[in-house]
């Protein structure tokens, strides 16, 4: 297993470093796996003065996986847009074919109490968010601002999905769909957006080829409300990019913290990258408090998507499972009556229970 180990910005590197201590673990175990590390986002640019160094990128394409901390950073804020470290992100993305995010929500019985909303609306919750990560408005051309002949400056961006596009995700969802509890909803703004419209002529087609899912329409509006009335409607969620940024945020309150939500972006032959589905929470940079857990559970992801390790997938899962169950948390979940430890310790808990 030849992983490319890519921590990036803020409590990027302390999540990771959680993750590489499990790495560590399996690899005493007998598993056979490499890291290299490179530099992406801020961190990119520091060293090589590109979000997403030439080196990055090559030893990613490489590798048979990527793991991703989280890029971003005050001091970057001012820099010109295609220096940024998001770019880093995108353009990784983009660069490696990763169309296909995949963002479960999953609500583990012990942090039932930990969401804002009440235990019963959320207990027992295990959705998928399935985000086209490739096109829509994120790349969409022409984008830019621009003076029109009024005088008035505008700022513009351009949504569009081709059929391939459509299709290649909407397959990725039923093939999902399948291996769940066989339902699926696609998200869309068909009222308003001929790319919605588009998006919806194409699902519906591919749906017949899944008789067995039973697949539902929804305007993205709507189903951000349906989240938090009553999310346990949702089995898989089929959405653009755009959408899905927005609803998986929105999703990941629903397990107590964004802190807990693993993701991962496979293109057509199971090669991916996994990180967590948070930032890199510059404010709370070094200071050993980010909880490492959803980075932890990306790596469980990795060895279930991309090396067929459901057994290792398990096992990850498992020793999360049994920390939360010893009483121990950071400060995102803590709860009165639970133990608050800080990052490196929580990292230390799942290698002790793994
Ligand atoms: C995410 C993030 C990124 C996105 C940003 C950092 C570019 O919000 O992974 O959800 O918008 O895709
Ligand atoms: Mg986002």
């Amino acid at each position: 297993m030849k992983i490319a180990v890519l921590p990036g910005d803020g409590i990027g590197t302390e999540i990771v470093a959680q993750a590489v201590k499990v790495l560590e673990a399996l690899r005493k175990d007998g598993e056979k796996i490499e890291l290299e590390y490179a530099h992406i986002g801020g961190a990119g640019y520091d060293a090589a003065g590109d979000p997403l160094p030439e080196a990055t990128l090559k030893l990613s394409k490489e590798s048979d996986a990527v793991l991703l901390g989280a890029v971003g950073g005050y001091q970057y804020d001012t820099l010109a847009r295609p220096l940024r470290p998001e770019q880093g992100l995108l353009r990784i993305r983009k660069g490696l074919g990763l169309f296909a995010n995949l963002r479960p929500a999953r609500v583990y019985p012990e942090l039932v109490n930990a969401s804002t909303l009440r235990a019963e609306v959320v207990s027992g919750l295990d959705i998928l968010i399935l985000r086209e990560l490739t096109g829509d408005i994120y790349f969409g051309q022409p984008r830019g601002i621009r003076t029109l002949d009024s005088g008035e400056r505008q700022g513009f961006d351009t949504m569009h999905y081709s059929e391939s596009e459509v299709r290649r995700i909407a397959h990725v969802g039923y093939q999902i769909a399948l291996k769940r509890n066989k339902k699926l909803c696609s998200v869309d703004k068909a009222n308003v957006l001929d790319t919605s419209m588009f998006w919806r002529e194409i699902v519906t087609e591919v749906a017949k080829e899944y008789p067995q899912v039973e697949t539902s329409h929804m305007y993205v509006d709507n189903a951000a409300m349906q989240l938090v009335r009553f999310p346990k409607q949702f089995d898989v969620i089929l959405t653009g990019n755009i959408f899905g940024d927005i609803l998986s945020d929105e999703a990941s309150m629903l397990t107590g913290s964004i802190g807990m939500l693993p993701s991962a972006s496979l293109d057509s032959n199971n090669k991916g990258l996994y990180e967590p589905s948070h930032g890199s929470a510059p404010d709370i940079a070094g200071k050993d408090i980010a909880n490492p857990l959803a980075t932890i559970l990306s790596v469980a992801m990795m060895m279930q998507y991309t090396f067929g390790r459901a057994d290792v997938s398990q096992r990850i899962e498992t020793a999360v499972h049994k920390v939360l169950h010893q009483g121990l948390r950071t400060g995102d979940i803590f709860e009165a009556g639970m133990q608050k430890i800080g990052c490196s310790a929580m990292g230390d808990a799942v290698v002790k229970a793994l």
